[in-house]
């Protein structure tokens, strides 16, 4: 779908104001495209005990999928680095699950106007998913 880049990269840099990383200190935000041009952002959420915290991505998506959406196009996300930030291996698989891998756009950015333009499927190949169980299933 036609959506202009840009605008979902300043949004995922509006949601790492709100960012909660007391821990590691590494703020990220994240942008989330439904594929009726709504968007959900998100934020990294930590907690003292560690492995309660959340990445923005997941944020974003667990946001869009509690509310009834669950078509997506595109994922921008934006963090401290000076290189484009790519989703942890748990972000991908939870994208996995809800996004077409070879249409669903995910753009690393670096900056406001500098970003890198991934198909899903590209920065998770070989994939677990729902298939994988369905093959297997004894019935
Ligand atoms: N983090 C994200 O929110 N997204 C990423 O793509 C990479 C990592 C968060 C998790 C944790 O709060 C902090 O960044 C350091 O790993």
């Amino acid at each position: 779908m036609e959506y202009n880049r840009q605008d979902l990269i300043q949004i995922a840099y509006e949601a790492k104001k709100y960012s909660y990383a007391p821990y590691s200190g590494f703020h990220v935000g994240a942008a989330l495209l439904c594929t009726d041009g709504t968007i959900f952002s998100g934020c990294n959420i930590e907690n003292a005990a560690y492995t309660p915290s959340n990445c923005a991505e997941r944020t974003a998506i667990f946001k869009a999928v509690s509310e009834g959406y669950s078509s997506f196009a595109a994922i921008a996300i934006a963090g401290d680095k000076e290189e484009y930030l790519a989703p942890c291996g748990v972000c991908r698989q939870v994208l996995m699950e809800f996004c077409d891998a070879d249409t669903f756009e995910v753009i690393l950015a670096k900056n406001n106007t500098d970003y890198q333009l991934l198909q899903l499927r590209d920065l998770y190949p070989y994939a677990f998913s729902q298939s994988d169980l369905i093959s297997h299933k004894i019935c």
